[in-house]
């Protein structure tokens, strides 16, 4: 049987990195083999195409080209990893997917979505998320977060505004998918996240037991 593809979302500085430290102890606790990986990389070749990504530079890159880079990587780690591991039976973690992409590049970018749906048709139209962790904070709770890591990446770099979108384009996609989306409120005390994260996951194993 296939195994679970499990995915986390959520804008910058919500605590996506504890959180899916968590959710792999949950996962694992509960006897998955299981492969945690992340994106945009996941592979060495993806890694590659991420730090392209996530570097500033003298020349600005180009939104679709930005937009091809993201699809890039998710092919080869879709085929390297991702469907590899779902085909033998265990499940896959992934930080961020396609989700992140119309989140990033339709919310924040503002790119036609239809371009990214035929993007993700072409790249893993068969292949979707069984569940969606989505880690939700108001902007400036990340944004404060952020401002304490220090160096910011290009993305880090974007205005609130960007962010803004980002968030709302999330949030619009869990309320059209509330079977496959998980909504936790990041902006509260970590234990309390941590809570609402395991009676999510708990529910749901349960239920696709
Ligand atoms: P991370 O550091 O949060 O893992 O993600 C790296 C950055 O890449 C983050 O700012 C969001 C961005 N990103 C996109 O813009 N589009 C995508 O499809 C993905 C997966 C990430």
């Amino acid at each position: 049987m296939r195994g679970k593809l499990i995915t986390l979302e959520g804008g910058e500085g919500v605590g996506k990195s504890t959180n899916l430290s968590y959710l792999e102890q949950l996962l694992r606790a509960a006897g998955h083999e299981l492969v945690v990986t992340r994106e945009p990389g996941g592979t060495p070749l993806a890694e590659q195409i991420r730090a392209l990504l996530l570097q500033r530079s003298e020349e600005p890159l180009d939104e679709l080209a930005e937009l091809l880079l993201v699809f890039a990587a998710r092919a080869q780690h879709l085929q390297q990893i991702i469907r590899p591991a779902l085909a033998r039976g265990c499940w896959v973690l992934c930080d961020r997917f396609t989700d992140a992409t119309y989140a990033y590049q339709a919310g924040g970018r503002q790119l036609d979505r239809n371009h990214i749906a035929l993007l993700e048709q072409l790249v893993h139209g068969d292949l979707q998320p069984d569940l969606t962790i989505l880690l939700d904070a108001p902007v400036s709770v990340g944004a404060a977060r952020v401002a304490r890591r220090g160096e910011r990446d290009r993305f880090e770099r974007e205005a609130d505004a960007f962010f803004e979108r980002v968030r709302a384009t999330y949030l619009q996609r869990a309320a059209a998918a509330p079977a496959r989306f998980r909504v936790i409120d990041a902006a509260q005390p970590l234990d309390a996240v941590q809570q609402q994260l395991r009676t999510a996951v708990m529910a749901w194993l349960e239920a696709c037991a």
